[in-house]
This record gives structure tokens, sequence and C-alpha cells, in this order.
């Protein structure tokens, strides 16, 4: 295993995936007024080699940055030794097969949310995992955005006091998605493709989850898009712990008021509550003499995170996971959240998924037994 720093990164699907290689092969924008300084994001990783079978967006990545070996074969991209970690940004359906053909070329993995979509390739995914010593970080981007990390570490200084509830939600309007990546349409369901952000983040926060129950239906917009999943969810979880959540996901909402974010984590503490906002980059949270304090990271961040471009990107939550990551492999220790954690979080939202369809709440450890071939008790 080499120990060459920084790390070198294969990127496969070069939409979202771009935006990686730009995080972390350029330098971050200065503030403004501020001078110019090569200064990268993830000083133990570097992009080396990027992929796609589309042919125009490999063009448009080779024009920005001839530096890096370009391919439309994965497996050319697999045979590289500088190609250490293989980091996956393909249609949810495909993320299973990449990660299994990155593991067998003796790869490390960052896979996008969500991590699968099916039990099929969970239970795939979870042999693999008994069979291989390579690493795998989910990319759950919310947990790697400045005012959710501010949110964490607040909570894990205990300002919050015990953690009693936690409400979480992605709401988006999606007409441009379907447009962009028809695939969203009838190749994946939104329990997967948006829910994963608010449900990884109350795993993140309650810990194993014992039953969810919840309920979906089809916005106008997705109707006209003919979208073969539910995309407007509400959810409802109870954790192992006793504890409660409350998920909330629409993708066909017309638009937002400026007073609420496309994602919000709220937590209900027995000493305080905070709320954390993606985009505009604000933690609100009440002291312990009740009085509000409301940070707003936007101005003083936006080079980092947004490339002091559109307001949304994920620069600096794509750069931050893959900082962790490498950083974990050099020290050979686990990143977070790693395979189990992302095998997990698929758990309840196939649970949620079940619950959409049957009408019932539906029990979670039962399905993670299904994934790892157990009987259930
Ligand atoms: N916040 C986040 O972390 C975030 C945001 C957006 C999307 N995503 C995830 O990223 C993934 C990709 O989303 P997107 O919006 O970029 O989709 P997209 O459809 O715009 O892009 C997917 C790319 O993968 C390429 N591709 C497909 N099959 C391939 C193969 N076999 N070999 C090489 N290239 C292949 C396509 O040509 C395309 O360029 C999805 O799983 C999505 O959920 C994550």
């Amino acid at each position: 295993m080499t120990t060459r720093t920084p790390l070198g990164i294969g990127i496969i699907g070069l939409q979202e995936g771009r935006t990686l290689l730009k995080a972390i092969n350029q330098p971050i924008p200065p503030p403004v007024g501020q001078p110019e300084t090569l200064t990268y994001r993830a000083p133990h990783a570097r992009a080396v080699a990027a992929c796609d079978l589309n042919a125009e967006r490999v063009s448009e990545a080779y024009a920005e940055d001839p530096s890096l070996f370009y391919t439309s074969d994965y497996s050319a991209m697999l045979r590289r030794d500088d190609v250490d970690i293989v980091a996956i940004y393909t249609p949810d359906a495909l993320h299973a097969d990449h990660i299994l053909q990155a593991f067998e070329a003796g790869k490390h993995v960052i896979c996008t949310k969500p991590l699968v979509n099916t039990l099929a390739d969970a239970q795939r995914l979870w042999a693999a995992s008994r069979q291989t010593d390579r690493k795998l970080l989910v990319g759950q981007s919310v947990r790697f955005f400045e005012s959710f990390r501010r949110q964490r570490a607040a909570y894990e200084a205990g300002e919050l006091g015990a953690l009693e509830l936690a409400d979480a939600h992605y709401i988006h309007r999606m007409d441009w998605y379907y447009r962009k990546s028809p695939w969203a349409a009838d190749a994946t369901d939104w329990v997967f493709l948006g829910m994963s952000h608010p449900i990884d983040v109350l795993c993140w926060y309650l810990g194993p989850i014992a039953e969810v129950s919840a309920f979906g239906s089809r916005s106008a917009l997705a109707q006209s898009f003919h979208v073969r999943s539910h995309d407007i969810c509400a959810v409802n979880l109870r954790a192992v712990d006793g504890r409660l959540g409350r998920a909330l996901g629409h993708y066909g909402l017309h638009e937002l008021p400026s007073a609420r974010n496309a994602l919000e984590l709220m937590l209900y503490g027995a000493d305080g509550t905070s709320l954390a906002q993606y985009h505009d980059m604000r933690y609100l949270y009440t002291r312990p003499d009740g009085t509000e304090a409301r940070e707003d990271m936007l101005y003083a961040r936006r080079g980092y995170y947004f490339n002091n471009d559109t307001h949304g990107m994920h620069y600096g939550e794509f750069a931050n996971y893959a900082e962790a990551f490498a950083c974990a492999i050099l020290e050979g220790r686990e990143a977070s959240p790693n395979l189990a954690e992302g095998l997990a979080v698929f758990a309840v939202m196939e649970a949620v998924r079940r619950s959409i369809a049957s009408g019932q709440p539906i029990a979670v450890p039962p399905i993670l037994a299904e994934i790892r071939g157990e009987q259930a008790q």
C-alpha cells in the first residue's frame, strides 16, 4: 500500500464528479480583497485520473485541467498505479457495480450518496466488505458543510445537553434535474436519491433506528415528468434507544421563502436547540439563558464552499470529505460514514420505501439482517 501524499484520486462521472475535481485540484479563491495564495482545500488528496462515457464532459474537463489521465473506459482508470482512491459520481443504480470493480482492483472508494438503492446491491456490498481490506467513505456532503460541522461540534461539546428530538428536511424543485439526468425519473427512487440527506443526518445523531412509519405522494411536477417514485415523503423514525426523528422531502415544490433552506437540521436538546442550514450557511441556536445566537458564514466562507460560483455548489464539502478520507487511509484508521454506516442508512431508507408501499410501520433490524444474509430475529 502506498503512503505517498497526496493520495491519487480517479473520478468516475464528470458532472457532480467535476465539482470534486475542481475542489481539490484548484486553489481556494481568496476572500474578497485578499491576495491570491496557492492554498488547496485537500492537501492529502489530488485528482490524477477521470472517466466518463460522455465525450463532451471529458473534453470540457480536459480543457480546464489537461494534467489528468482521461478515459471513457473505467477499467483503464482502475489499472493505473497512481490511483489510490476511486471517487464514484455515476447514476445511483450503477454505484454497486462501480464500487465492486474498484475493490477488485485494490482501490479505496469514495461513493456519493445514495450508496446503493436496492436490497440486492446492499447484499452484494455487504458480502464484498467481508472479503476486502479496502476502505469506503460515503460522500454524505451535508455532514461536511460548514454550518452542519459547527452544529455537530457544539452538540459534541455538550452545548445542547441530551438530544431528545431531531427534525431534518431536504426539499428542492427538480425539473432541471429530470432534464439533465433522465434516470432520476425512472431508475431510482426519491427515498434514496433525495431522502438520503435527511435520513443520513438523523442516523448520525440518533444512532441505530428501530422503526419507521412513512407516507408518500406525487407532486404535479413529478406527474408531468412521469416520475416513477413518490417525490413527496413524510417520515417518522424511532431510534433503538426510544428517541424520535422526523424527515421530510419534497422534490416538486414551487420555490422556498428565503427564511427556509433546501436542507435543514433542527436539534432539540434538553439544554438548548439548534438549526443548521444549507445553502445559506447559517447556524442558529439558543443559549442556556434563552437568547438566540446566529452565525452567518456565507460571505466569509463562500469562496471555500462555493468557489465564488453558483450559490449551492459542493466544492467545500466534497474537498472536506476527500481530505478526511485520505488522512484516515494514510493514518490506517476508519473515516465516517464508512460502508457499515452507509448500509445502516440504506436499511432505514429501504424501510421507508416499504412503509410507503404498504402503509404500515416497518422495523429496520430485520432489513439489516436481510442485507447480512442472517435469519431475522
Ligand atoms: N450533494 C451530493 O453529494 C450530490 C449532489 C448531486 C448529485 N449527487 C449524486 O451524484 C451522482 C451523479 O449525479 P449527477 O447529477 O452528476 O448525474 P448526471 O446524470 O448529471 O451525471 C452522471 C455522469 O456519469 C456518467 N456515466 C454513467 N455511466 C457511466 C459509466 N459506466 N462509466 C463512466 N461514466 C458514466 C454519465 O455520462 C454522466 O456524465 C448521483 O448518484 C447523485 O445522487 C450527489
